[in-house]
């Protein structure tokens, strides 16, 4: 299997990606309609994947960039959508001449852990008055699987939270950072999404070995075993019903503008 490693030690597999967690995409249709994108319009996409809401905003009329920090992703998007335009990319840095009338991201930027970074990119890759809609992980996100993560890693000499790769702001905290960076905030909303896994009683071993593998590097694979079944059993009275498990995501939206050249500067520096 061709696997890479991403700057959060974690390791992404695009088959897997698209085969198990099509969800990720599913449930990235409800923001593409707060987007609400115009034909003609130019949209970069943060954390592309492997560039299904691309091509669902680019049947809307857009014309898409997807940037993904995983080449795999890219590679695999490049293939399905041969006619759309992708890039390996980190956003942390991401610089470019483009100007974009939105910069839309979904799913994403709970694995970008320099936040203030992120939104210096969104910024600078926007239009005067272009618009930043985003949905990602909210504050207490997979909080019941985090929590069981650290007690069973515990009993391998493992430190969880020191290995944790995710941000996930408050709504008060993720404003403050888009205020600080000259945004207007529009909209913002934390919101409960608990979310079935596939796979029945195998279901939250397959999102560990997915999305959570960083949190065991170094145990061999029978320790991994132990190591999923711990916090499988550990989760379980919370997470699981019904025979099939149910990830207690937590969502943060935002809508924000970064505001239009004459907005903000005084009138004397809007005559020189
Ligand atoms: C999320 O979409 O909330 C998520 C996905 C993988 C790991 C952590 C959170």
């Amino acid at each position: 299997m061709n696997q890479r490693h991403d700057e959060t030690n974690h390791y992404w597999n695009a088959s897997l990606y698209d085969s198990r967690i099509g969800f990720v995409s599913e449930y990235g249709k409800s923001i593409v309609e707060l987007l609400d994108v115009q034909p003609g319009e130019t949209v970069l996409d943060i954390g592309c994947g492997t560039g299904d809401l691309c091509r669902e905003l680019s049947s809307r009329g857009a014309l898409t960039h997807g940037i993904d920090y995983s080449g795999e992703m890219i590679a695999k998007a490049r293939g399905k959508y041969p006619d759309l335009s992708f890039e390996a990319a980190d956003a942390h840095a991401y610089r470019t001449e483009r100007k974009f009338d939105a910069v839309f991201s979904n799913a994403a930027l709970h694995w970008m852990t320099r936040p203030a970074e992120v939104i210096r990119s969104v910024s600078g890759a926007l239009k005067p008055g272009g618009r930043f809609v985003a949905e990602f992980g909210g504050k207490g996100n997979v909080g019941g699987i985090v929590a069981a993560l650290g007690e069973s890693l515990r009993g391998f000499g493992i430190d969880a939270a020191a290995r944790n790769p995710w941000y996930f702001p408050s709504v008060g905290e993720y404003v403050s950072l888009l205020e600080a960076a000259g945004f207007r905030v529009e909209y913002a909303l934390h919101f409960s999404r608990p979310t079935p896994l596939d796979d029945g009683e195998r279901g939250l071993e397959h999102w560990l070995q997915m999305f959570a593998a960083g949190f065991f590097a170094g145990l061999t694979e029978p320790e991994k075993r132990r190591a999923y079944a711990e916090t499988s059993r550990l989760a379980k009275p919370s997470l699981y019903r019904d025979g099939r498990w149910i990830a207690d995501y937590w969502r943060l939206r935002v809508a924000a503008y970064k505001p239009a050249a004459a907005e903000g500067e005084s009138p004397d520096m809007r005559r020189k």
